[in-house]
């Protein structure tokens, strides 16, 4: 038996960990050990890191019994059992996610080294590896660093209606006169920054750091640069460009766009050496800076310009020449708490091989990826100094073969490249990014041959922890796209779209698709820090807004948006267990609901909307938005039914919390609520909900208000419209296609769910797929809607379709939090022969791969370390049910529960098994 680390260390709010990743090799006998030292924002209280592992073994039903943590101050000490900062004892317990520090108060700075010993009831494990963590900057007086940058524009930028400004380069040299033991930067760099010591760059990340309200909050990076740092002379150095900070809207809605001053840092650098003493370089006024460098100007929606025969070689290194620069200028903070960031920043995390380079005109090139990706081109170019390559970029093309850019609206998306003429240039830009497929080149010396480009894509550094195929090309198709879709749209936090002027982060469209994302990608950290983002923008009143960050200003008080922050919460904990995030924002959430109830609701009716059942498919090819009233759901049954659910899921987290008094409030507010809306809403007579559509029936369904006796009725009408008035399709928009692909399964007509899974005519996601979609679109009708909203790198649409792929096809889904219960129940649907999933929980790796042959159900399954599972396999009794060729009732440790409809359902714990029935 062994014992695998999975996410270890954690720190929170204001610790911070050293940001690089270790491979720890194993010290127990069969490898396969991993340690890695990964922000994690789970662990909430400052003084309390919390520690995660997996148990995993060849045995069958293992269950943890005990664990032992020991953490010490160094490697040393831990190796030789001297746990000084924490041993947690002998701790009989199963419980082996976020199991949060309890020793001495851990200090800023502090280094820890951990291990953890587990004992099961199939014996007892050595100790892992060790691991490590350190703990940041959490005090303000740890700071000994200011604020500094240069707060005017130069000649060469502009600022109008939308600005330009170009990069700044701050630059220090500092002697560190003995040997260097160790040495930590810390920098936070708005908008966005990098960091060199000694002309080596710093770390891996992009676009770093995560984006806030920076009025509110700023992030804060930490790295170890023991290696960078020598005895001697030293050069430190910074590039900082714009972000979210200096917004290049600056004239353009200015009650609109959030601007927060010309770009800034904090910086410092810790050197200890190994005489014990210690050195602090600070930013401050004795750095020099200058702006007038190769980055001319950059910004998000409008591009990079790039000057290379502007470069000052050596600007980063030791010796070089700053006399003509300026003094760097102590300037105002942002404002915000300065925290270490927990989440992940952006790197570049794939690239891609242009598939295909035409010239629809001469001297036009155009470059295709073959793929909608978030990110930009990296190219080599040779040619003279002072020649210009241009490059535009776009989701698709016109039929004359040249970009399409209408949907852009007014993002100039143009990175300039201007050559320095020394050989073979090599240039990707830095404070940018851009979604699209396809690449204009003009200015191009010579003919460009695919070769001399690649399409970096950048995302958040998360792990993809989910795999999923089935026997349905169009699915797999569709979940191809979707995967594409959600990692271009992570930015720091979740964004709506990565090309157009807009790329906000918008809380309705991850109402369910945080839930959908997270069986993909280990969101966990990201949406913990977007949880405390949208926190920060709620009114004193209590009001939250539709984008958080709140970039843009947008108070509009529905609930359909807003009540993400709800769904976002109950997604980390149920998903990745996170109970901290719950508690941490149960206040806020409740004073929401109080302020939408005191302020709109008028005789248990939600009186206010915003979007309504937001990019129903319209009438007509051309409209974004339907306007033919059958296709509309009444917003305030949408907003009234929205908020009966955000107190179901309140009442949730106020039994998890223990908040009794809460839970009862919240009842009856809730059997008022009930009870109107059915006066209201429900045709007793017809059993349909408002004017009968699929949204309007569904969310009743969904949030179990229809009347007694009364849901086969209105489910029947749900039917009936998809089926006959649809003919088959969907019909719903970003609220309803949030319940509607389980809720149609959990009703027994998960046949209808897969027509509209595999569709491939107008509406589906097949149909965006047939239509040359590489990602998911914002309209269902995106290949003729008009431009102006018309995404084709949108996830909205989406709704509960991955949670739907996961659960009810892959069969994996959470009983209870982070998988510690698995639920393998997949639905069995005519014309799918087999279905394979995987995802790596907090407890460790869940796998699902059943096929379908005629009658007989053969079914692989693998269930994690320390957890059980209920699996419902399709057989007409349990005699029928074999595990690994054996009657699965003689199978010790799987254990027959009841038959539940054409199912037999057995427990199992934690290993792998081969079932088969027949039905
Ligand atoms: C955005 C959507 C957003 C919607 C709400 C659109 O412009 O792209 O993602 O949810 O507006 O109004």
């Amino acid at each position: 038996m062994n014992v695998r680390f999975l996410t270890m260390l954690v720190i929170v709010t204001s610790l911070s960990l050293i940001a690089f990743r270790g491979k720890v090799v194993s010290t127990i006998q069969t490898g396969n050990l991993r340690t890695e030292l990964l922000v994690n924002p789970i662990g909430i209280d400052a003084s309390a890191p919390r520690f995660s592992w997996e148990v995993t073994g060849e045995q069958r039903g293992i269950v943890q019994q005990a664990y032992q943590i020991l953490v010490a101050s160094s490697a040393a000490d831990l190796a030789a059992g001297k746990a000084d900062l924490w041993n947690s004892g002998k701790v009989n317990s199963d419980r082996s996610i976020h199991v949060p520090y309890a020793g001495n108060p851990l200090q800023s700075r502090t280094e820890a080294y951990w291990k953890v010993k587990v004992w099961t009831n199939k014996g007892e494990g050595a100790y892992s590896s060790p691991a490590k963590f350190t703990v940041g900057l959490m005090n303000e007086n740890d700071w000994q660093a200011k604020w500094t940058g240069l707060d005017k524009y130069f000649p060469w930028d502009t600022i109008t209606k939308m600005s330009r400004l170009s990069a700044r380069y701050f630059r220090k040299e500092f002697a560190a006169p003995k040997e260097v033991k160790k040495a930590t930067a810390y920098i936070s760099g708005l908008g966005i920054y990098e960091l060199y010591i000694n002309g080596n760059k710093i770390g891996d990340q992009v676009l770093a750091p995560g984006p806030t309200d920076y009025s509110k909050t700023v992030k804060y990076n930490t790295f170890d640069v023991t290696n960078h740092v020598k005895q001697g002379k030293n050069a430190i150095a910074t590039t900082l460009g714009n972000g979210r900070f200096y917004t290049m809207r600056q004239q353009y809605k200015p009650h609109k766009w959030h601007n927060f001053g010309y770009p800034k840092m904090l910086l410092q650098l810790e050197v200890e050496y190994k005489d014990g003493s210690k050195q602090t370089v600070v930013s401050d006024d004795t750095w020099k800076v200058t702006a007038d460098g190769p980055i001319r100007t950059n910004n998000e929606y409008d591009g990079e310009e790039y000057d290379a025969t502007k470069e000052f070689p050596g600007w980063n290194k030791v010796g070089f020449n700053d006399s003509k620069w300026l003094k760097a200028e102590l300037v105002e903070a942002p404002g915000g708490n300065v925290e270490a960031q927990m989440n992940e920043n952006m790197k570049v995390m794939q690239i891609l091989k242009p598939v295909s380079i035409k010239e629809p005109s001469k001297g036009v090139y155009i470059l295709d990826l073959g793929q909608n990706i978030a990110g930009w081109i990296k190219m080599n170019v040779k040619g003279k100094r002072g020649q210009k390559v241009k490059l535009r970029f776009a989701e698709s093309l016109k039929p004359d073969g040249q970009l399409y850019m209408d949907n852009l609206r007014d993002a100039l998306v143009t990175d300039i490249y201007t050559l320095k003429g020394e050989g073979v240039e090599t240039w990707a830009p830095r404070f940018v990014y851009h979604g699209f497929r396809y690449v204009e080149i003009t200015g191009y010396p010579g003919k460009p041959k695919a070769e001399d480009f690649v399409g970096e894509v950048v995302y958040d550094d998360m792990k993809t922890i989910g795999s999923f195929e089935t026997s349905d090309r169009t699915i797999n198709q569709v979940y191809k796209n979707a995967y594409w879709g959600i990692l271009d749209n992570y930015k720091g936090m979740p964004v709506d779209c990565p090309q157009r002027d807009e790329r906000q982060p918008w809380l309705g469209d991850r109402f369910m698709g945080a839930y959908g994302e997270s069986f993909i990608f280990d969101n966990s950290k990201m949406y913990a820090k977007w949880l405390d983002d949208i926190q920060e923008s709620q009114t004193p009143e209590g009001s939250i807004p539709d984008v958080a960050p709140n970039f843009w200003f947008y108070y509009k008080d529905g609930v359909t948006w807003p009540g993400t922050y709800l769904k976002v919460a109950e997604m980390v904990y149920n998903q990745f267990g996170d109970v901290e995030s719950v508690r941490k924002h149960y206040s806020p959430m409740k004073k929401w609901l109080n302020y939408m109830q005191d302020k709109y609701m008028k005789n248990y009716i939600v009186t206010k909307d915003s979007y309504g059942d937001w990019c129903v498919p319209p009438e007509a090819p051309h409209l974004i938005h339907a306007k033919d009233s059958s296709r509309i759901t009444d917003p305030k049954l949408l907003s009234t039914a929205t908020y009966y659910h955000m107190l179901q899921v309140m009442k949730k987290f106020a039994n998890l919390l223990g908040k009794q008094e809460d839970i009862k409030e919240y009842d009856a507010l809730m059997a008022n609520i009930k009870s109107t809306f059915n006066k209201t809403y429900f045709d007793s007579e017809k059993k349909q909900y408002g004017n009968n559509t699929v949204t309007a029936n569904i969310l009743p369904l969904a949030f179990n208000m229809i009347p007694e006796g009364a849901s086969d009725a209105v489910f029947k009408n749900i039917v009936d419209k998809i089926m006959v008035d649809n003919n088959g399709h969907i019909s719903t928009g970003v609220i309803g296609t949030q319940w509607l692909m389980r809720w149609l399964t959990y009703n027994g007509r998960g046949d209808i769910a897969y027509k509209l899974a595999s569709n491939r005519t107008y509406p589906s996601w097949g149909y965006m797929a047939g239509n040359g979609a590489t990602t998911i679109w914002e309209l269902w009708n995106g290949n003729t809607a008009n431009p102006r909203m018309n995404s084709q790198n949108h996830v909205m649409l989406l709704g509960d379709l991955i949670v739907w792929y996961y659960e009810n096809l892959g069969g994996i889904k959470a009983a209870e939090p982070a998988f510690k219960k698995v639920e393998m129940k997949p639905a069995m649907i005519d014309g799918l022969s087999y279905a394979k999933a995987s995802y790596h929980s907090l407890h460790g790796m869940v796998k699902s791969d059943w096929k379908k042959n005629g009658k007989t159900f053969t079914w692989n399954i693998t269930v994690p370390g320390n957890t059980t599972a209920e699996v419902y396999i399709p057989a007409a009794s349990a005699e029928q049910v074999t595990e690994n060729g054996k009657k699965a009732t003689a199978v010790e440790g799987v254990k027959f529960l009841r038959m539940e409809g054409d199912r037999a359902v057995f427990e199992v714990g934690s290993g792998q098994y081969q079932f088969a029935g027949k039905q």
